[in-house]
């Protein structure tokens, strides 16, 4: 049972769901690329942060596992690479014997020795002490399997640092489940099936041959509970409040707004709590909406063919094809702007890094283009 805490009232919890994860993504299966980890993947906001913080983490420690968690999309200016290596080392600094097992091996017999201090700033790529050796170090020390946990894992292959970092977990993941070891299980998460087909496409990735499983949206058992825990005096009707969770594209926020404005308003009458709430959420559906659309609109000509095209192509995608330029003539017809907007090698290419810098397009850093939401193709293609 998961402990309560304050915020255990905001949070509906899957316990059942994390533990029967935990149990399988810790057992190791027979045969090697079947130990590659687990994807969990489903769109933004659907609650995957949420479930891995507050069910999952604790369901794999009580396994007796070590959790290293990093998520990649905390902080979007830091690289990928430094923040999987900064979750790592902030781990190993719990552990004093596994800093003497690794200052040992940088060749000091002490932690401190004649003034110089042995500093986890050396555990990385290139700083002396590998990712594999340190994780390795941690397996033996504390005699028990880790679990990396990478949240939004796709920006890995964003940077080359971070590829290189997946590199190296990849060599960490063979020798620390090799016998002589406790094991090393990967866990991540994404939120679109294109860029997490590119993370399992390379052998030497840390995630080939990852099982991609679709994250169990929520469903009825959380919105019974979000039914139970309102402050309105009438109740609202569960099945109805589903339907508009289907509608919301299964993103709790949209319920959540909706009540707020619901407990606030102070005049609500009982019998107008239903027709409100269902109200309040499509308000709050087309708030969203219009919000990326006004993005959308701001955009250039250039800027607006080259995202519209990617949108309804999808992992097809080949910007600088002779197709490909011909369709953004058609969009910029469309808008009638086919003679005043060229639309050549230079000028996508333009456009592209425009749309990199809005954050509405996503590079893996050989050069793969993709939505960075795809609730965008949604907004630009529906009539
Ligand atoms: N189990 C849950 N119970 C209550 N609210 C939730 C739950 N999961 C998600 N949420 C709400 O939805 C928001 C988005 O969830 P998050 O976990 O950040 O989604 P994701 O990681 O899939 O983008 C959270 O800020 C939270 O308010
Ligand atoms: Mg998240």
């Amino acid at each position: 049972m998961s402990k309560k805490t304050p915020q255990s009232k905001t949070v509906f919890h899957r316990t059942a769901l994390a533990k029967k994860l935990a149990e399988r993504v810790m057992t190791l299966s027979p045969g090697a690329t079947a130990n590659s980890g687990l994807f969990l993947s489903a769109p933004r906001r659907t609650g995957k942060s949420t479930f891995i913080r507050e069910d999952l983490r604790p369901a794999i420690q009580a396994t007796g596992a070590i959790v290293i968690y990093a998520d990649l999309w905390e902080d979007k200016q830091a690289d990928p690479g430094k923040v999987i290596i900064t979750a790592i080392r902030s781990e190993l600094a719990k552990h004093d014997g596994v800093i003497k097992r690794l200052a040992q091996s940088a060749g000091m017999d002490k932690v401190s020795l004649g003034g110089m201090t042995f500093s986890l700033d050396r555990v990385g790529l290139n700083q002396g002490i590998s990712i594999s050796g340190a994780l390795a170090a941690l397996s033996d020390e504390t005699q028990k399997p880790i679990a990396l946990i990478i949240d939004e894992a796709q920006h890995a292959i964003s940077t080359k640092d971070g590829n290189d970092t997946l590199f190296a977990l990849k060599a960490a993941r063979d020798e620390i489940n090799s016998s002589l070891h406790f094991g090393l299980h990967i866990i991540a998460t994404g939120s679109s099936q294109t860029k997490l087909a590119m993370l399992r496409n390379s052998k030497e990735q840390a995630f080939f041959g990852a099982f991609i499983l679709p994250f169990p949206l929520l469903g009825q058992d959380y919105i019974d509970w979000f039914c139970a825990h309102q402050e309105f005096s009438a109740q609202l009707d569960p099945k109805a409040v589903m339907a508009l969770f289907e509608e919301a594209s299964f993103r709790p926020e949209i319920l959540g707004a909706a009540a707020v404005k619901l407990k606030y308003d102070l005049e609500l009458r009982d019998e107008d709590v239903a027709t409100r709430f269902a109200e309040e959420v499509r308000h709050q559906i087309k708030m969203l909406n219009d919000a990326l659309l006004g993005v959308v609109n701001s955009l250039t000509p250039i800027q607006y063919a080259v995202l519209k095209v990617m949108a309804e192509t999808g992992s097809d995608y080949a910007p600088f094809e002779a197709a490909t330029l011909q369709r953004y003539k058609a969009v910029l017809a469309e808008h009638g702007a086919e003679d005043s907007v060229r639309a050549d090698v230079t000028s996508v290419q333009q456009g592209l890094n425009a749309l990199i810098e809005k954050s509405l397009v996503w590079k893996e850093a050989r050069g793969v283009y993709a939505l960075e939401d795809i609730t965008i193709a949604d907004v630009m293609i529906k009539p």
